[in-house]
Parts: C-alpha cells; sequence; structure tokens
C-alpha cells in the first residue's frame, strides 16, 4: 500500500505534536508529501525542515482552528490553489475535558464538539468527492478507547469519540468497494499533552501508557490491511471485549474511579490499570 501513496499528499490534522507529528513522521519515511495542520505553526514549520532534511518531504503548514467554522474549507481551497490533491486524509486535531458536570465551561465543550466531531466530518466530505473521483485514497479518523463506551466525567468527550467511531465504521463499509479505504484508530492512554490539557495534569505520570510510535504505527498498519478500527495494546483491545459483556451501569460506574476529579493538593492515585 504505502508503494501507491508514495510521493502523494497526506493531510495531518494536529500535527505540531503528539500523535499528529508522529504521523506526519511515519508518512515522510513512507515517502509521503505532507499537509500540516494545527494553530502552532512555529512548531509544524520545525517538523517541515526536518522532514525535509532526513526523507527529502515537501511539506505545506497551514496554520488554522479547525473549530472556527469555515477553517476546512479554507485549507482545502489552500490546498486546490497549490494544485496538490490529497491520497490521505489522517483527521487527528481534537481534545478532551475531564471535570464535574457542575462546573462545566460549555462553551469549551462545544469548541471540542466543533473539532472532534464537526471538523472531522467536514474535512472527510471535503475530500471524499475527488477520491471517489479517482476511485482511490485513504481516510484515518482517531476516536479513542473512549468511543466504546460512556465515560463519566468525560461525558462529551467520550460521545464525540463514540461519534466518530460510528461514522467511520459505516463510511468503511460504504466506501471499501469503492477503491477507498476509511479505519479508524482508538488509541488507549497514550504519552502525548491530552491529559495536560484535559484538565488533568499529571494523570499520565500514574497510569499505564503507550508511546505514540507504537500507536501510530498500529493506526498505518490497520489503514494499509484495510481494518475497519484498530485498537493498539492488547489490554485496551481486552477492555472494549469486557465493556460489551458487563452492564451498562457497571460500564459508566468504573469509569467514575478514573476521572472523578481530585480536591485540590491532592494527585491522581497511582494505578496500572489502563482506561483510554
Ligand atoms: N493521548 C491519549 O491518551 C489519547 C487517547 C485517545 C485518543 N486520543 C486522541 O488522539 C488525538 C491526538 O491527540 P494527542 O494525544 O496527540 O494530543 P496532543 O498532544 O494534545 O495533540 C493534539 C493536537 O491537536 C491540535 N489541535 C488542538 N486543538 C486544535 C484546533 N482547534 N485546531 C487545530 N488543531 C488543534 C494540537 O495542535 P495546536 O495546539 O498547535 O493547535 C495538537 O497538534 C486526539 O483526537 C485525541 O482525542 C489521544
Amino acid at each position: 500500500m504505502w508503494k501507491q501513496f508514495a510521493n502523494q499528499w497526506a493531510l495531518v490534522t494536529g500535527a505540531s505534536t503528539g500523535l499528529g507529528a508522529e504521523f506526519a513522521r511515519q508518512l515522510a519515511s513512507h515517502g509521503m508529501h505532507l499537509v500540516l495542520v494545527a494553530r502552532r505553526g512555529e512548531l509544524m514549520d520545525e517538523l517541515a525542515t526536518e522532514l525535509h532534511t532526513k526523507h527529502g518531504t515537501q511539506c505545506l503548514v497551514i496554520t488554522a482552528d479547525l473549530s472556527s467554522p469555515g477553517e476546512p474549507q479554507r485549507i482545502l481551497a489552500e490546498i486546490a490553489a497549490q494544485g496538490k490533491t490529497i491520497a490521505l486524509l489522517i483527521n487527528n486535531a481534537g481534545f478532551g475535558i475531564v471535570g464535574e458536570v457542575h462546573n462545566a465551561d460549555v462553551d469549551r465543550i462545544l469548541t471540542m464538539i466543533r473539532l472532534n466531531v464537526s471538523a472531522l466530518i467536514e474535512l472527510t466530505y471535503l475530500v471524499l468527492p475527488e477520491m471517489l473521483q479517482r476511485g482511490r485514497g485513504g481516510i484515518l479518523n482517531v476516536a479513542s478507547l473512549s468511543a466504546f463506551q460512556p465515560v463519566a466525567y468525560m461525558g462529551a468527550y467520550s460521545a464525540s469519540k463514540a461519534f466518530v467511531l460510528h461514522f467511520s465504521e459505516a463510511l468503511h463499509c460504504e466506501l471499501r468497494d469503492l477503491g477507498i479505504t476509511v479505519s479508524t484508530l482508538c488509541p488507549g492512554v497514550t504519552r502525548t499533552s491530552f491529559f495536560d490539557i484535559a484538565g488533568a495534569p499529571g494523570w499520565l505520570r500514574k497510569h499505564a501508557a503507550l508511546d505514540v510510535d507504537y500507536v501510530v504505527r498500529k493506526g498505518l498498519k490497520a489503514l494499509s490491511r484495510r481494518r475497519q478500527h484498530c485498537v493498539p495494546g492488547w489490554r485496551n483491545f481486552l477492555l472494549t471485549l469486557l465493556v460489551r459483556i458487563a452492564s451498562r451501569r457497571r460500564v459508566v460506574k468504573e469509569s467514575m474511579r478514573f476521572f472523578r476529579p481530585q480536591p485540590p493538593g491532592k494527585h491522581w492515585r497511582r494505578s496500572r490499570r489502563r482506561f483510554f
């Protein structure tokens, strides 16, 4: 599959850091050129220089806040104006929010939904017509282990990722005979800035986590094998089976132990258990 994508263009959202930057690195090593999208342009410029030096990768850096309406169209228009065609879309940008319902910041929650859900859908539908015309293309949507169940204190986030998983799995089946692969990557806890941004600083240090290079490798392998979804890590995979057997009430109650906000001065409990 990677031979087929060599010298073609991939669009990676959330490419300034974390999983997105690693997607860019691994795709560049497969010979792809990259459109990098996120808000922090300087980080993407540095990444573009690194990839050009290492692999001769051409990069187009587009600074954009994907939670703002109209940004997906602007990005695709800029790509078209440069005469580039997207062969692979990695919808990775996203963030989570951990917190109690009575402290909820509704504006921030809606911003999260616009990023995690609306921008992902819009970018998907914007790149699809060209892919359908060519009869080939790939889309990898990043959901989460939390897509498989409701998660207390992260209700809106887990629901947004359930949306991503359901939407992407439906598209996978609709498009697979038309030459287009849509796969969903559902990572469990991974070493990035995700939990600091979500409002649970220090949480990552107390829990077992996977490395970004492993998670990204698994995601790209799933895409190349035309798999519907992928859950990196066998313990995470087992969890997705367990939540199907356990009662729904039990599943949500268990999740409360992981994300119940800690009183000031108290740190997140150490646990070797993986969640998402
Ligand atoms: N790490 C985990 O444990 C974990 C687990 C399950 C799922 N995930 C999912 O994995 C994906 C990547 O997250 P990560 O772990 O790599 O976290 P991260 O290190 O915080 O990276 C998030 C990326 O999204 C970009 N981003 C955030 N808001 C944006 C906006 N409004 N517009 C454009 N780009 C934006 C950030 O760039 P800028 O700040 O420069 O805009 C950054 O590049 C997310 O969808 C997340 O939900 C992560």
